[in-house]
C-alpha cells in the first residue's frame, strides 16, 4: 500500500471560561466548562504521513525529532485513530508553530487539532468536525475547541463514567464583535508544571479546588450571556474572574504559573483602567498575560505592554476561522 498524507492547519485559542481540572474517570473529560476565542495569530501546520514502511511513529517538531513524553502523547492519538479504523501503519508527523511551544500560549491546543485533522484527512475519513474535536479532546481538552472559529464551548464531562463523545461547539462567529487579545509574553522558556499535571497536583492538593468547581459552571453560563449581548465590560470582568479564581485554587496547592512580569503586567493593566481604558487579563498554565480590549484600544494598549520592563514581546490577536485541512506542500518539514 501506498504513503497516506493529510495536512491540517489549526489556531490556538485562548479560554474565557476556563478548563482546569478533569473527571476522575478515564478518557480526559474536563470537570469545568469552558469558553474561548480562537486566535488568528498563533497558527500550528501539522501533516502527518501513514506509511507501511515504518516500524513506529515518528514526530518532529520544528523539524526536530521529538521521543519521550512529546512522543507518546502525539502516539496515543494515533493509535485511537488505529483502533478506530482498523488502521495498522504507522505515521511520520511534521509539526511547525509560529510560536514558543510549551510557554502558556496554548501550543498543545493548535497542535493536537491539527494533527487531529491532519491525521483523519490522510486516512480519508468522511469524519465531520465533532467527531474531529472529540478525538482531539481526548488528548488534550482544549484542542477540542481550535477546530472551530470566533467563540468555542466545551462543556464538562457528565459527572458519571462515560466513553460518549464530548465535543466543543461553536457560539459565535469570529464577526461577532470586534474584540482584539493583545498577548505580553512574560517568558519564553518552556513552563516548568504542564498544565496536565497542574491541573492534577490542584485536584489532589488545593484546598479550594472544591470551590472553584462549584463556581466554574454558574460564571460560564454569565460569561455566555454576556458575549450574546456584546457588554465587553461585563465579558471581560468575569473572565478575569475565573482567570484569577482558577489560578488561585492552582496556587493554594504550589502551582505557581506567574512570574514577576507576569505581575508587572497585571499592574499596568489595572493603572491603565484606572485611566479610563475597557481592558481585561486572563492567564493560563504560563507567565503569559492576555488582554482582552476593543480592536479600537488594541494598539495603545500594545504600546502601553511594551513599556512594561521584562516582557519580551507584544502580540496582537484577532478572533481566527477553525481548523481545515490544508496542502501537504503548506506545511514545512
Ligand atoms: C489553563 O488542554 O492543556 O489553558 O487536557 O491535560 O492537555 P490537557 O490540558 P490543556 O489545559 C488547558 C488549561 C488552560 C485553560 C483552558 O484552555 O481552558
Amino acid at each position: 500500500m501506498s504513503v497516506r498524507v493529510g495536512a491540517a492547519l489549526a489556531h490556538s485559542n485562548i479560554a474565557f471560561s476556563k478548563y482546569w481540572g478533569k473527571r476522575e474517570y478515564v478518557g480526559n473529560y474536563p470537570a469545568t466548562p469552558s469558553l474561548s476565542m480562537t486566535l488568528d495569530a498563533l497558527t500550528t501546520r501539522t501533516k502527518v504521513a501513514f506509511d507501511p514502511a515504518l516500524s513506529a511513529d515518528r514526530f518532529f517538531l520544528a523539524g526536530a525529532e521529538q521521543t519521550g513524553a512529546p512522543l507518546v502523547r502525539v502516539s496515543g492519538l494515533l493509535d485511537r485513530l488505529r483502533r478506530e479504523t482498523e488502521t495498522s501503519e504507522f505515521a511520520e508527523v511534521q509539526s511547525s508553530s509560529n510560536f514558543p511551544a510549551a510557554a502558556g500560549l496554548a501550543s498543545s491546543a493548535s497542535g493536537f487539532a491539527a494533527l487531529a485533522l491532519a491525521a483523519v484527512s490522510a486516512l480519508g475519513l468522511d469524519w465531520d468536525k465533532a467527531r474531529v474535536s472529540d478525538l482531539a479532546r481526548r488528548s488534550s481538552a482544549s484542542a477540542a475547541r481550535s477546530l472551530y472559529g470566533g467563540f468555542v464551548e466545551l462543556p464538562a464531562g457528565p459527572p458519571e463514567p462515560t466513553a460518549r463523545p464530548l465535543s466543543a461547539r461553536s457560539v459565535a462567529l469570529p464577526s461577532h464583535v470586534d474584540w482584539r487579545l493583545v498577548i505580553a509574553v512574560a517568558g519564553l522558556g518552556p513552563k516548568a508544571v504542564g498544565s496536565t499535571s497542574g491541573m492534577e497536583e490542584t485536584r489532589r492538593e488545593s484546598p479550594y479546588y472544591r470551590s472553584w468547581l462549584d463556581l466554574a459552571p454558574g460564571l460560564h453560563e454569565e460569561l455566555l450571556d454576556a458575549l450574546a449581548a456584546r457588554d465587553l465590560p461585563r465579558f471581560g470582568s468575569l473572565a478575569e474572574k475565573s482567570a484569577y479564581a482558577m489560578h488561585a485554587s492552582a496556587m493554594a496547592a504550589g502551582v505557581v504559573y506567574f512570574n514577576g512580569v507576569t505581575l508587572e503586567v497585571l499592574a499596568k493593566v489595572r493603572e491603565l483602567r484606572a485611566g479610563g481604558l475597557t481592558l481585561f487579563a486572563t492567564m493560563d498554565a504560563g507567565p503569559q498575560v492576555k488582554v482582552l480590549c476593543e480592536a479600537r484600544d488594541a494598539a495603545a494598549i500594545a504600546d502601553a505592554l511594551r513599556t512594561v520592563l521584562g516582557v519580551r514581546r507584544v502580540v496582537e490577536a484577532r478572533p481566527a476561522e477553525g481548523a481545515r485541512a490544508i496542502e501537504a506542500s503548506e506545511v514545512s518539514s
